[in-house]
């Protein structure tokens, strides 16, 4: 086994520490903290999670888990199942994960996805015991070079004692060459970073780490797993045309130019069908900054509507993936993979003045924006980069449907149940109604955007109604504080948001 894979681990000496998963498993043990490569499924850590997960249902131990973002291959599902996870940050989308957390099980940090890392450099968080990293390959020198993703493997490698390498025999070699990891100093020696355009390249393509302190190599043929984003529907046309138009006027006034600015998409379904819908618009020569790359980046390349992306990962559906990675060499020259840090950093996002889109799961009058719990309590997946962009950009917008639950929750209700983008950073309201402009007005005016142009009936007239009752209380930002939840609480009491003999297709 040790003379085979010449081209993937180029150090000689390395291949001595090829070994099975659950050997490498073995040196993870209870208490630790352990940085594992993975973001939004991809360029995760395969096989030895698993077999840690193995190991922990015949002799229980618990860890604290930090990744770039969301895992694939179940990982998060049968850690948690295994009772594996004491804590676990900074993002996860799975849904047995999230019962575990929202029972209180798993102690959550959700957190803005630059900021891991800092704390970790700063040791407000940490140490990091075992790195456990996804890899297409060792290069002479020891250093390892990512696959589909980087978030935040090469500080986790950095800082940790030790390192476990999973090589993956799937991800193409081709990926070489794509990522670009940049390190800031330590403070007081921090300097700016130097990246001026999406393209700029500033980093190195491996991550440069000390070789004996790769304690472990494994080796793997699982797959990442695919994104299971659903295709575009008559809602989200809507909610792109919207911002297509929009984006238009920008341009008509000459705030912007044809080539807009870099944009960011958000995750999941609505993110992406959104950028989608770019296709079909008169810009051109675009680029992203971005943190995940979806299909709509490969379709908007195709369209030839995207000059250059630049994002943390890459994950796609099964069949864009199957396309993507089989012919890369077409769209290498056009992509950077970038610390997760890098990607998601405040300071270049304020300086190439980034459009920020991404999803509210609900939002008020006001324009604040909850993007991550379920009625205030229940997270769903986490901040994400959303809070990174969103402060940061040169627009952010914020996109949600206006209906949930076949209409039985509105997207737009009179008080966010939890609050994750604040008035203050939000700049545009969009669902498939219409769009609401905030930039540059009052609470007051705010209210009347929004339910004008974002809210469907009979939600506009109930929250109508609402706002003319807060206003007679007077103040800044007016508010009946006492029914100010009260949608939330009639949708957990009766099922619906909507009042007693009001139905979804009345107009009122
Ligand atoms: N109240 C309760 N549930 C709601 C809701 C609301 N106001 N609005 C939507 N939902 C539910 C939907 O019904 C759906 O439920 P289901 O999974 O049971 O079908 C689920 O939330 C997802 O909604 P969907 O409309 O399919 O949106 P999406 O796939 O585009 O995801 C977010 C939306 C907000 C969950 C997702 O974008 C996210 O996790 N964002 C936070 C992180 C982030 O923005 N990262 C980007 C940084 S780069």
């Amino acid at each position: 086994m040790h003379d085979q894979h010449h081209d993937r681990i180029r150090l000689p000496a390395l291949r001595e520490r090829i070994t099975t998963a659950t050997e490498a498993a073995a040196l993870i043990q209870d208490g630790m903290t352990i940085g594992m490569s993975g973001f939004t499924k991809s360029g995760d850590a395969k096989e030895v999670p698993l077999a840690m997960a193995e190991r922990a249902r015949q002799s229980p131990f618990r860890i604290t888990l930090m990744t770039g973002a969301s895992l694939g291959n179940d990982v998060d599902k049968l850690l948690t199942e295994a009772g594996v996870l004491a804590r676990r940050l900074p993002f996860q989308a799975d849904p047995v994960l999230r019962a575990a957390i929202n029972r209180g099980e798993v102690m959550y940090v959700d957190q803005h996805l630059s900021e891991t890392v800092e704390m970790l450099r700063t040791r407000q968080l940490g140490p990091i015991d075992v790195a456990i990293i996804e890899a297409i390959a060792i290069t002479e020198t020891g250093a390892i070079i990512p696959s589909t993703s980087i978030g935040n493997s090469a500080s986790f490698a950095i800082l940790a004692d030790k390192v476990i390498v999973e090589i993956n025999l799937n991800q193409s070699l081709e990926l070489e060459g794509l990522h670009d990891i940049f390190i800031p100093k330590h403070r007081p020696q921090r300097e700016p970073m130097p990246l001026m355009t999406p393209h700029d390249r500033v980093g190195t393509t491996a991550i440069h780490i000390p070789p004996e302190k790769i304690a472990a190599i494994v080796i793997t043929e699982r797959n990442d797993s695919s994104s299971t984003i659903l295709p575009p529907d008559a809602d989200t046309d809507a909610i792109a045309a919207h911002l297509v138009n929009f984006f238009n006027e920008e341009v008509r006034l000459g705030r912007l130019t044809n080539s807009l600015l870099p944009l960011q998409a958000g995750i999941g379904t609505i993110a992406n069908a959104v950028m989608t819908g770019f296709i079909d618009s008169p810009f051109e020569h675009l680029t992203m900054y971005s943190e995940v790359l979806q299909d709509s980046t490969f379709d908007l390349f195709d369209a030839g509507k995207l000059d250059f992306a630049s994002g943390s990962s890459i994950t796609l559906s099964a069949d864009k993936g199957k396309q993507v990675f089989g012919e890369l060499a077409r769209y290498k020259e056009r992509l950077v993979l970038r610390p997760q840090e890098v990607s998601n950093h405040p300071e270049i996002i304020r300086r190439l003045g980034i459009i920020a889109i991404n999803t509210a799961l609900e939002a008020d009058i006001y324009g604040n924006v909850n993007s991550t719990h379920t009625l205030g309590t229940h997270v769903m997946n986490g901040i994400g980069g959303s809070g990174d962009f969103a402060r940061n950009a040169y627009l952010a917008v914020f996109a949600t449907k206006s209906l949930a639950k076949e209409g039985k929750i509105s997207s737009i209700v009179p008080m966010v149940s939890h609050v994750d983008h604040n008035e203050h950073d939000v700049d545009i309201l969009v669902t498939e109604v219409g769009l609401a402009d905030l930039r540059g007005l009052a609470p007051r005016e705010r209210a009347t955007v929004i339910i004008d142009n974002c809210v469907a009936e009979p939600y506009r007239h109930m929250l109508r109604e609402y706002v003319a009752e807060a206003a007679k209380r007077g103040g800044h930002t007016p508010h009946v504080l006492e029914k100010a939840l009260s949608w939330h609480t009639r949708y957990r009491d009766t099922g619906t948001m909507l009042l007693p003999r009001v139905t979804l297709a009345a107009t009122i």
